[in-house]
C-alpha cells in the first residue's frame, strides 16, 4: 500500500509508519513538527512539513499522489490544556480533520483510519468500556475527536469514504528494535514521568488519589503497546473495503498507578520516588477498554500484555536516548 500518515513524527504515528514500512509498505508522513519531531519519522518515509490547517496546501499533498489509505494522527491532544483552552481544541482539530477529510473525498480516497479516543468517555461508568457504550466526552478534547467521528460519518455515506475510527487508551512502549521512542513536550504520560523519575531525570512523581475503590486506592488505566496499536491500525485498513469500523483498542487489563511504579522499578531496578497528592477533579476511578469488536472482526491480540514488557521497551529507549530526539527544549 502507499499511505499517507499525517502526524507521523508523533509518538504513536511514527510507530505506526515504521510498521508500514517494515511491512513493505511505502509511507509519507505529513506534519507541521508542532509536537513531533523530524528525527522520529522513521527511515525510508518521506517527509513533507505541511500544517493541516492550511487547506490549500493540505489539498495539494493529498493530491499529490494516489492513497491506498490515510492515516491521521495530527492533532492537539493534552486534555487539560482542552479544559482552559476549549476554542482552541475545538476549532483546530476539527478544523484540520476537516481540511484533511475533505481533500480525501475530494481526491477519491476511500480509507481512512482515525485516532480517537478513549476520552469519548466521560466520567464513572462501568468497566470495561465497549465502543457501544455511551459517548459523553469529559472534556473539549474528548468532544473534538467525537465531532471528526461525526464528520467521517457523513463522508462515507455521502462520498464513501470508509474509515476506521480506533478508541485509544493509554498508548505506552517503544519500538522494540529501539530505532523509535516516547518524547511528548510536555510528557504528561505515566510511564514516561515513571521511568524519567527512576532514572533521576524529574524530581520525583506525584501520585493523584490514594482513596479509588480499585485493588490499591490508585487510579486504574489501560495501557496498550504502541507496536500493538500499529498492528490494530494496519488491519484495520484490511475491514475498509466495504464498511467503516468503530473500535475500542486497549490491551483490557487494568494496571493501577501504584502497580506502574512498581513495574518500573523491578525492570530499572532503581528506586522511584513518589509523593501523595490530591485527586484530580475528573480522574474516573477505572478506564479499561473492551476490545472484543476489534479482536473478532481482526483477529487482534496485544502481543505486550505485561505491564513489564511495555515499561521494558519504554525504558531501553530512554535509557538510549536521555534527551528523547534532541536537546531538551
Ligand atoms: N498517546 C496516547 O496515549 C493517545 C491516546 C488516545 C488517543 N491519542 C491520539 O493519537 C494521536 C497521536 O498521539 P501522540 O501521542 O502520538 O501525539 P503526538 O503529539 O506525539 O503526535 C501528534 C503529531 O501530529 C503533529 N501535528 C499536530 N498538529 C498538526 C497539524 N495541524 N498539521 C500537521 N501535523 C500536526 C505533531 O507535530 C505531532 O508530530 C492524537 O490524535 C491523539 O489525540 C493518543
Amino acid at each position: 500500500m502507499k499511505c499517507l500518515v499525517t502526524g507521523g513524527a508523533g509518538f504513536v504515528g511514527s510507530h505506526v509508519a515504521q510498521a508500514l514500512l517494515d511491512g513493505g509498505h511505502e509511507v509519507v508522513v505529513l506534519d507541521d513538527l508542532s509536537t513531533g519531531h523530524r528525527a522520529a519519522v522513521p527511515q525510508g518515509a518521506r517527509f513533507v512539513h505541511v500544517d493541516l490547517a492550511d487547506a490549500a496546501a493540505t489539498d495539494a499533498a493529498v493530491g499529490a499522489e494516489r492513497w491506498d489509505a490515510v492515516l491521521h494522527f495530527a492533532a492537539l491532544s493534552l486534555v487539560g490544556v482542552s479544559m482552559r483552552e476549549p476554542f482552541l481544541y475545538l476549532r483546530r482539530n476539527t478544523m484540520t480533520a476537516l481540511n484533511l477529510i475533505e481533500a480525501c473525498t475530494k481526491h477519491k480516497v476511500t480509507k481512512l483510519v482515525f485516532s480517537s479516543t478513549a476520552a469519548l468517555f466521560g466520567g464513572d461508568r462501568p468497566d470495561p468500556i465497549a465502543s457501544g457504550d455511551p459517548i459523553d466526552p469529559g472534556s473539549p478534547y474528548g468532544e473534538s475527536k467525537y465531532l471528526i467521528e461525526r464528520t467521517l460519518v457523513w463522508a462515507d455515506r455521502i462520498f464513501g469514504l470508509q474509515s476506521a475510527c480506533l478508541r485509544y487508551f493509554n498508548a505506552a512502549g517503544a519500538d522494540p528494535k529501539g530505532r523509535l521512542g516516547e518524547d511528548h513536550r510536555p510528557e504528561t504520560h505515566l510511564i514516561p514521568l515513571t521511568i524519567d523519575a527512576a532514572l533521576g531525570r524529574r524530581p520525583g512523581l506525584k501520585l493523584f488519589g490514594s482513596d479509588y475503590p480499585t485493588r490499591d486506592g490508585t487510579c486504574v488505566r489501560d495501557y496498550i503497546h504502541v507496536m500493538d496499536l500499529a498492528d490494530a491500525h494496519i488491519r484495520a485498513i484490511g475491514e475498509l473495503d466495504s464498511r467503516s469500523v468503530t473500535y475500542n483498542l486497549g490491551n483490557g487489563l487494568g494496571f493501577t498507578n501504584m502497580e506502574v511504579i512498581q513495574s518500573v522499578e523491578r525492570v530499572s531496578g532503581r528506586r522511584v520516588p513518589w509523593e501523595w497528592a490530591e485527586r484530580r477533579p475528573g480522574d474516573p476511578a477505572v478506564l479499561v477498554a473492551d476490545s472484543a469488536g476489534v479482536r473478532a472482526e481482526t483477529g487482534w491480540m496485544p502481543r505486550y500484555q505485561q505491564l513489564d514488557d511495555i515499561v521494558e521497551t519504554a525504558l531501553r529507549w530512554r535509557e538510549a536516548h536521555p534527551h528523547g530526539y534532541g536537546e531538551p527544549a
